[in-house]
């Protein structure tokens, strides 16, 4: 027996599964199970990734000046003020290991994204469930489940899985009535799905205990690429960069993020898409008896009878290349979680799940 081990916290962690990409047997697969873009990254973003490939033998930027230009020109953000990552994951992480240790306390909903514990117990932390209200972030049952060991209240608004989202006045409320030795995380991952959204940016601007974090996987079309921003206190900013790898982010995926964030216009295209087929995908459903919460997101959790039958369902859907994401680790597990795609992608999911179910009724 070993006597090598690892951090108390560490074992506890269930390994993160990302959503399936394949099924035995099938080649004509449809990936409707991370919540990606389905149109992909702009073509000015390809291009610059493809022009970063002359510059493979240089260091990449340590400081990411350009991205955060771009990113603060864009947002009408204090670039001083951005911090990147790779993917919103790292973070999400540098956030737990700076502000969170052994006797504290990181604070997460109920069926919020898996990160958030598994950065708390990656840190040594004590991650905190707190119940939603009908699958809605709960800010009441938030204040009441703060101590004095809360370091970090993460919420992701709109959430993944639910696909719902809160308004900016209990945002507002809850980053008024945490502890004042706490950070809120605002992770606003699906941010851009919502017309008019910021985030919770403005928020974040005026206070010295809110953080925004952003990805760059979802509506820009990048997530093979891993790049994130956070939004944060200068205090915030200061201790992430000593603790981030200089060299986080490489050459190509900083320049194609930065032509990415300047293509606003695709940002534009890929929201008016996904609002527009999420509403077919979601009222076709409901139609077939599967409903599903009003989602801001680019996914939508659609309701099974039961247990048994979502993975019934699930099992169906794989047979017909279909692969979707089930729910149950998020303790969902009447639910299968179905990503936005382009249009045949909807209507083959749609399809597939009224033949279920009208075979099953
Ligand atoms: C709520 C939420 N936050 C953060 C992330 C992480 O995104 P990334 O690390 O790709 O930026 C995801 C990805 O699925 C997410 O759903």
């Amino acid at each position: 027996m070993t006597k090598i081990t690892p951090q108390p916290g560490i074992l506890e962690i269930a390994p993160y599964v990302g959503g399936a990409s394949h099924v035995d047997g099938v080649s004509d697969v449809v990936k409707l199970s991370s919540n990606e873009n389905p149109f992909g990254p702009s073509e000015a973003t390809v291009e610059a990734f493809r022009r970063a490939g002359f510059e493979l033998h240089r260091y990449p930027s340590t400081d990411h000046g350009a991205l955060r230009a771009a990113i603060g020109a864009v947002h009408g953000l204090d670039p001083e003020r951005i911090v990147c990552g790779v993917g919103s994951d790292e973070i999400l992480h540098l956030l737990c290991q700076a502000y969170a240790g052994p006797g504290d306390e990181v604070i997460h909903t109920e069926h919020g994204f898996a990160i958030y514990r598994i950065g708390a117990l990656a840190a040594g932390a004590t991650p905190v469930e707190v119940k939603e209200n009908n699958r809605v972030t709960d800010v009441d049952a938030i204040l009441k489940a703060c101590t004095r060991r809360t370091k970090l209240v993460f919420i992701a608004n709109p959430n993944n899985p639910t696909g719902t989202m809160i308004g900016a006045e209990d945002v507002r409320r809850l980053a008024d009535g945490i502890p004042e030795t706490a950070l809120l995380v605002l992770d606003g991952a699906y941010a851009e799905y919502v017309e008019g959204f910021d985030g919770g940016a403005a928020l974040a601007e005026g206070r010295d205990n809110v953080v925004m974090t952003r990805t760059f996987s979802k509506i820009y079309g990048l997530g093979g690429l891993r790049v994130g921003w956070g939004y944060a206190p200068a205090h915030v900013i200061d201790v992430l960069n000593r603790i981030r790898g200089p060299f986080n982010l490489s050459t190509p995926a900083l320049a194609a993020a930065e032509a990415a964030v300047k293509d606003q216009a695709w940002v534009e295209k890929c929201r008016a898409d996904n609002t527009r087929l999420r509403a077919w995908l979601a009222e076709v459903l409901a139609g077939h008896g599967v409903p599903s919460d009003p989602s801001e997101t680019n996914f939508i959790l659609a309701r099974f009878t039961d247990a048994g039958e979502a993975a019934a369902c699930n099992e169906y859907l794989k047979s017909q290349g279909l692969i979707v994401r089930p729910v149950g680790s998020y303790n969902l597990p009447e639910y299968l979680r179905i990503t936005v795609g382009d249009e045949a992608s909807c209507r083959r999911v749609a399809h597939a799940i009224g033949q279920f179910k009208g075979g099953a009724a």
